[in-house]
């Protein structure tokens, strides 16, 4: 049977500020995700949020790209907003970059992430959600859970992936992409991969082009020209049976990669792991953080969620990462704690500095 999980997202108003999500916006989101379930639209869903992100989790057998699919997302995002404008909450619906739906929400703010599959005897897929970073957060996550054998015992052990996999990577500023196939040509992929600003991996393939993980790809800043929230990103991976056992997977998180997001998505941070309910993103708007939801599917049917970093085996991870937020702090206006040049001219400092364009006199010869 071929099912397609959707994950599509957006922040559409933070409680406290950036912070968190007020309950009720979950509310309405199920309440509109279950009359859809009803009407033979859904196979099954499942709402979460992680900090001021809301996430719908969907099963149907619409495909990817599915106009009904979307539609029910954007309408979905409106019914919150509304909600959120109601209770005030911050930034009502700031992702949200267009008046009207025109067949597909790619472009027009929410994240989304899909893959159709012919769903095995058991599927295990896990949704890695982020708050307070960007889609290139997952780049050094992918290559390690699918390149790096000293993260994945199976690259090496396991005769269905000592073949290794397939890396769909994306040029985002010149709207460009590229495969490359690891072990081969792995010092290529990471050649690209390591700016993550730039280059995003999109999606991960078995070599006989079974899809292993896809990520959300958007980049606001990119679509609107200016800050409009950082795209805090999802992402899904098939686990087992051929692909990464589930704790192959989540081992990729023990080591926090440092990203960009944070305060005003304008610094460096690094990407703590952690369970749902320390999903609030309160020091400095951050730290960047993830959560891991585990789903079996049968039949599209959605068994779960498990937690799955509600482990104590994530605690040093944890340490690590408000380690490495102590110290990249105490750098405050500094690089490379804040952001480089470049990407600050997405945010809000240009307009900054503009007052002190006329000041610069030329130097003599
Ligand atoms: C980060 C984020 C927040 C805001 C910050 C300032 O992605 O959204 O860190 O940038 O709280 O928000 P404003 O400018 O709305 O006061
Ligand atoms: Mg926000
Ligand atoms: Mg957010």
């Amino acid at each position: 049977m071929k099912v397609t999980l959707s994950v599509i997202k957006a922040d559409i108003g933070g409680y406290v500020g950036h912070s968190g999500m007020h309950p009720k916006l979950e509310e309405v989101a199920n309440e509109k995700l279950r009359e859809a379930q009803s009407q033979g639209l859904l196979i099954d869903y499942f709402v979460t949020r992680v900090g001021d992100d809301l996430q719908l989790i969907m099963t149907h057998t619409r495909g990817e790209n599915s106009q009904e699919i979307h539609e029910l997302a954007w309408n979905t995002f409106l019914a919150c907003t509304e909600e959120a404008k109601r209770l005030k909450l911050y930034g009502a619906g700031q992702d949200l970059l267009s008046d009207s739906f025109s067949g597909n929400v790619k472009g027009m703010g929410p994240g989304v992430a899909e893959m159709e599959i012919e769903e095995r005897p058991s599927e295990p897929v896990i949704v890695f959600m982020a708050d307070k970073t960007s889609p290139g957060a997952w780049n050094l996550i992918l290559y390690r859970i699918f390149a790096d054998p000293f993260n994945t015992a199976g690259l090496v052990i396991d005769p269905k992936m000592h073949d290794g996999f397939r890396f769909e990577v994306l040029d985002v500023f010149e709207n460009k992409v590229v495969y490359l196939d690891t072990p081969e040509e792995t010092y290529d992929l990471l050649a690209l991969i390591g700016s993550i600003e730039h280059y995003i991996v999109k999606a991960v393939y078995k070599k006989n082009g079974d899809i292993a993980a896809v990520s959300s790809t958007t980049k606001l800043s990119l679509i609107a020209g200016k800050y409009v929230g950082k795209d805090d990103p999802v992402l899904i991976v098939r686990a087992q049976s051929g692909f990464p056992a589930v704790g192959e997977v989540l081992e990729a998180f023990t080591r926090p990669p440092i990203v960009p997001g944070f305060m005003r998505g304008s610094h460096f941070g690094p990407l703590m792991p952690v369970p749902f309910h320390y999903s609030n993103t309160t020091r400095f708007d951050g730290p960047p953080r993830v959560i891991a939801a585990g789903f079996q599917l049968a039949d599209g049917r959605l068994v779960g969620p498990r937690d799955l970093f509600d482990d104590p085996a994530f605690d040093r991870a944890r340490e690590h990462a408000n380690f490495v937020s102590d110290y990249l702090r105490r750098m405050g206006p500094f690089e490379p704690h804040r952001l480089g040049e470049k990407e600050m001219e997405y945010t809000t400092l240009p307009s900054v500095l503009k007052k002190l364009e006329d000041r610069f006199k030329k130097l003599e010869e």
